[in-house]
């Protein structure tokens, strides 16, 4: 099974993901992870990609479609009941490039569930944790421009899946238990 989760930025897509792969036997796989680590790690192109995360910017298509793309291969041996994306895709065109590396693998994306949260609410999230976690975009300024990213390029993916019927949206307000409760349902209907 993959699953995409899906939802603007701080609206739960790390917190609900861990819990999503306990429960289906999955591997969580979130882009912003693999492109935190690679800063981390003082490489080359993780000096490029701090300067595109900082400022609350994409990293280019093409970067990002061969990290995901040398991931998937990477995770062929895993042996898992499936992938679980979060943070990709995020644009029109890495979602056609997700189904084209998915198909040549024999599967495809089976549901995108997109979390709803209200605007004051995810920046009231992202603050609060800028207190600690010493992510370079978790400030007033750069969250602005996240959210300003999400819905000029990153929305008009969930017409990409709607057109699939595989778009489910949820509620992702109230507590992460209740919250998971909602997930859990609308995988178990497409299992
Ligand atoms: P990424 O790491 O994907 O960040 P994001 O989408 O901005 O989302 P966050 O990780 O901030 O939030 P989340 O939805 O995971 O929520 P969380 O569970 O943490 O991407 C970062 C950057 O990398 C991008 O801006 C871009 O530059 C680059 N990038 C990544 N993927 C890319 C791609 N595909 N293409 C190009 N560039 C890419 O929750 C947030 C907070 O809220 C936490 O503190 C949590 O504890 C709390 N919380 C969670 N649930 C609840 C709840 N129910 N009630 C109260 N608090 C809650
Ligand atoms: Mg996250």
């Amino acid at each position: 099974m993959n699953i995409i989760i899906f939802g603007a930025p701080g609206s739960g897509k790390g917190t609900q993901s861990d819990l999503i792969v306990t429960k289906y036997n999955l591997t969580h796989l979130s882009t912003g992870d693999l492109l935190r680590k690679e800063i981390a790690d003082n490489t080359e192109l993780g000096k490029t990609i701090y300067q595109y995360i900082s400022q609350g910017q994409l990293v280019p298509d093409k970067m990002i479609i061969d990290i995901l793309a040398k991931k998937l291969d990477e995770l062929k041996t895993v042996e898992t009941d499936g992938t679980i994306l979060d943070g990709f895709p995020r644009t029109l065109q890495q979602a056609e490039a997700l189904e084209k590396l998915l198909a040549q693998n024999g599967t495809q994306t089976d549901i995108l569930i997109d979390l709803h949260v209200d605007e004051q609410e995810l920046i009231t999230r992202l603050l609060k944790r800028g207190e600690t976690s010493g992510r370079s975009d978790d400030n007033i300024e750069t969250i602005k421009k996240r959210l300003d990213v999400y819905h000029s390029q990153t929305c008009p993916v969930s017409d990409y899946y709607k057109k699939l019927g595989k778009f489910v949206e949820i509620l992702g307000m109230g507590t992460i238990d209740d919250i998971f409760g909602r997930i859990s349902k609308a995988i178990d209907a497409k299992l």
